[in-house]
This record gives C-alpha cells, structure tokens and sequence, in this order.
C-alpha cells in the first residue's frame, strides 16, 4: 500500500490525535499517523512565526535538557521552541546532576518528574534513555544516542516535505557510516513510505536489528529498503542525498580508522550527478567539510543543510506542544 502525503496533510482525522505524554525514542516506536501528526504541526507552528503569530500553549511549562554530548542545534533550537512555546528550558550538562556521582537513573527520573514538564536528553546509551522514560512520570525526548537521532530524522521529513510536496514514493540515499543518524532516516523513511537506499563499506553498514526492525515497518507503507556497498546503486533516481559525519561524537579514538575505512564514500559532484537533477542535498550538521561532503556540494545550489537545520526549531515546538 503506498501512502499519499497530500491527503494525509490535508486529512482532519490528525486534528484530533492526542499525544499528550508521549516519549520520543525512536521513529520505530511512532505511528506512521504520530509522524504525520508531527509533520502537520511543525508546518502549522512554522507559517505561524513567519506570520509573526505567536502561540504561546506551554505557559508555566519547563523541560529539562541534560547533555552528555556537545550540541549547537538541539541545545539552542529546544531551549529557543521552548521560550517561543511561552515554557522556560533548564540547560544541565554532564555536572550539573548527581548522575555523574552515581544517583540512578530511576531516582533521577522520579525526583525529575516532581519538578519539570518534560526531558530532552543527549547521551552515550540508548538503554539509559529507555530506563529513564521508563521511570519518569514526564515525556522523555531522545535528543540523540549512540543508536538513534529522532527530532533530526523529523526535522529531516519535513523539510524534504518542504521541497518535494511529498514524502511517499521519494527516494532518499545515504552515503557514509552506517550509525544513529543512518538509523533515525531507516526507521524515519520506513514509516512515511519513502525508499532509501544506505551505501556504506561492510564493517560500517548499520546495525541489523535496526535494519529488520525498519523492514518490518516498510512492510506496512511500501517503502523499499537497501543495504548496499555500491554508492552508484544507492544514489541511482535518488531524491535526496544525505550524509553524516564519518566518526560519531564518542567515536574520537577511532577518527583516523574511520576516515581510512569511508574514504571512497564522499558525497561530492560525482556522485551527486548519478541522482535526479533536482536531487537535494542534506546533512544533519555539523559537517566535516572535505571529509563525508566537499564544500562544492554542501554549499551548492541543491543543498538545503540550513533549511534544515532551522526546521530542528519549528519540529521541535509541534514536539513540545504535542507532547507536554
Ligand atoms: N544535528 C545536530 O543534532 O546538531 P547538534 O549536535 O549541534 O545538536
Ligand atoms: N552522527 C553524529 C550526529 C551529530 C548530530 C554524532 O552522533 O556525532
């Protein structure tokens, strides 16, 4: 069954879905209409604010955001949705709890939940996100994990809605290591019943539960998914190319085996003209210009890195208003 992304924005049956303290783990843990129902209010809440219209519904609200990672986009776009939203964010790093001291993550959760109206957290394990939404009596967001980066892949299908009118039927190609982001866009693509195609070397091909998991969804939207290490199969009729940097935030110790390892796998003008002419360009940010993407491509005319980047503000409110 192939989905229609226009009947679905234009579908009232959305209006009416409540996701009030809902955590946002992974896309997998979404409803393909829990996405779109995203996807309506970020476009909503986005034409909104260029309109100058301010809509305030998290008044006396507060989320705590607590990074153990370092983050321009997540950090200043959740705090600027939250002040927008008419709530107040509470920036806390890695020293700024008792976590770091050894309190658990259930304590933590529960002590949190008595004081905020939801999580946003940045972190190594993936798990520990999972133990703490389990014990918070608040929404928890996942603001990037080793395994997977959810609000990206969300701003990431609105903005190719954006460009392409449409989500079902695109083809979307990623080029590069196969980690949290790959993973976000597998899951992400399954949902919306968009193809995507991951190009990486083995050893760098994502995780195959991540993998099943995303067919399993596919299954139910059309999408067609392709593990490959062939860039030419992966970026062939592509309607979007996206990449990501070859080592991970963690992942500093193995930056030079990396490299080594992804060397072949550049999005650069080569492989952008094996796409469709009006291929967009997209990269979650931040980029290592020369390494995954050559400043040609990232700042020619098909890339949209800083579209994108903005949406991480307008997907972030529909989130935060959806979900607190
Ligand atoms: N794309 C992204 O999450 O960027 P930051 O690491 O700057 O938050
Ligand atoms: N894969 C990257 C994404 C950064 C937004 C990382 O985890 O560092």
């Amino acid at each position: 069954m192939a989905l229609n992304t226009e009947v679905i924005f234009a579908n009232d049956f959305y209006s009416k879905m409540n996701m009030q303290g809902k955590d946002i783990l992974t896309l997998h843990e979404l409803t393909t209409e829990e996405i779109y129902k995203i996807l309506k209010t970020t476009d909503f809440l986005k034409k909104q604010l260029k309109k100058g219209e301010i809509y305030k519904p998290l008044k006396g609200k507060t989320l705590g955001m607590i990074f153990h990672k370092s983050s321009t986009r997540t950090r200043v776009s959740f705090e600027v949705a939250m002040w927008q939203l008419g709530g107040y964010a509470l920036y806390l790093n890695q020293n700024d709890l008792q976590l770091n001291r050894g309190e658990s993550i259930s304590d933590t959760a529960k002590v949190l939940s008595r004081y905020l109206n939801g999580i946003m957290i940045r972190t190594f394990s993936h798990d520990d996100v999972v133990e703490l939404a389990k014990h918070a009596d608040i929404p928890v967001i996942n603001g990037l994990t080793d395994l997977t980066h959810p609000c990206q892949a969300l701003a990431d299908l609105y903005t190719i809605y954006e460009y392409k009118n449409r989500l079902a039927g695109l083809k979307l190609a990623y080029i590069g290591d196969g980690n949290n982001m790959a993973h976000s866009l597998l899951f992400g693509c399954a949902k919306v019943g968009m193809d995507i195609s991951v190009a990486s070397p083995k050893g760098y091909q994502p995780n195959e539960n991540i993998v099943e998991l995303a067919k399993d969804d596919a299954k139910h939207t059309g999408s067609k998914i392709l593990i490959t290490d062939n860039i030419k199969e992966a970026v062939e009729k592509a309607d979007i190319i996206y990449t990501d940097v070859w080592a991970s935030m963690g992942q500093e110790a193995q930056k030079e085996t990396k490299i080594n390892a992804l060397k072949d796998y550049q999005v650069n003008s080569e492989v952008v003209k094996l796409a469709t002419d009006d291929v967009i360009i997209m990269h979650c940010l931040p980029a290592h210009r020369g390494e995954e993407i050559t400043d040609e491509v990232i700042d020619g005319p098909n890339s949209v890195v800083f579209d994108e980047a903005e949406n991480r503000l307008h997907t972030h409110k529909a989130i935060l208003a959806l979900v607190i």
